[in-house]
């Protein structure tokens, strides 16, 4: 899977998606991550890619200009089948699993970045194919937002995680959370782990674990269930 990262602050995303599984997943070539600097599509020699807002208020606005010229010039360089381009912005839709798994049947997704009172109207209107929020509260720019959809779609990659069984029962996977996970040691300041783990017996195992992850996802996001999507445990 390739990512097309559009910011103005490009250095914001090397160092977080340099390590552990993101980093594994780039060099072995499972993951393609370019980082664009806007300001490299600026048309002045200054690199200006905001300008105040029409009608007045404070911040800056990201120009329209940039950001066309960059994503047209990237769909030359690097072009790819199934594109999507997606605008991260406070004002779209709820990044949740389900749109990791819809977005991760794409060959590439070009990802834009907002900064400061965000982005001209007219690039969600008719650059970005959507846009996408990562929760309901406010960031200064898209590069955080833009880095959550690099790693969760990175880790639905097959192989990006060395081991295809550590994602299957994920939270959300099942429209429910991940069961409780313990290691050693058995006894930790006086807490043990449950019997149950090193009983040996394979089906109790999966009933306590299906058990445990039901009954916190109940108390703690009730509407996952009332969705429907834990039917099958049941
Ligand atoms: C300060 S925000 C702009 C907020 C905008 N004035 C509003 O109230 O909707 C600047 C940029 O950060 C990014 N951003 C901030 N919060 C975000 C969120 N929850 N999800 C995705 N992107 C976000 C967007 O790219 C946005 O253009």
């Amino acid at each position: 899977m390739k990512f097309d990262v559009v910011t103005a602050f490009p250095g914001m995303l090397e160092g977080p998606l340099g390590h552990s599984i993101v980093r594994r997943a780039r060099e072995s070539g499972l993951v393609e991550l370019r980082l664009h600097d806007l300001r490299d599509y600026a048309s002045d020699k200054h690199r200006k890619v905001d300008d105040t807002p029409y009608g007045g208020g404070g911040g800056m606005v990201l120009m329209p200009g940039p950001l066309f010229t960059a994503v047209d010039d990237i769909s030359l360089r690097f072009p790819e089948r199934r594109t999507r381009t997606i605008l991260l912005c406070p004002q779209g839709e709820r990044f949740d699993q389900g749109h990791a798994l819809r977005l991760s049947g794409y060959d590439r997704l070009i990802l834009l970045c907002g900064h400061y009172e965000g982005v001209d109207e007219r690039v969600r209107e008719h650059l970005a194919d959507e846009s996408i929020s990562i929760g309901d509260y406010v960031l200064t720019g898209g590069e955080i937002p833009a880095m959550v959809l690099v790693d969760a779609l990175t880790r639905l990659i097959p192989g990006a995680l060395g081991d295809e069984d550590a994602a299957r029962n994920d939270s959300f996977s099942n429209g429910r959370f991940d069961h409780p996970q313990y290691t050693r040691p058995f006894e930790f300041r006086g807490w043990r782990v449950p019997e149950v783990l090193t009983s040996g017996d394979h089906a109790a195992v999966d009933a306590w674990r299906r058990d445990r992850a039901l009954e916190r996802t109940a108390r703690v996001r009730p509407d996952l269930l009332r969705n429907g999507t834990a039917e099958s445990d049941y």
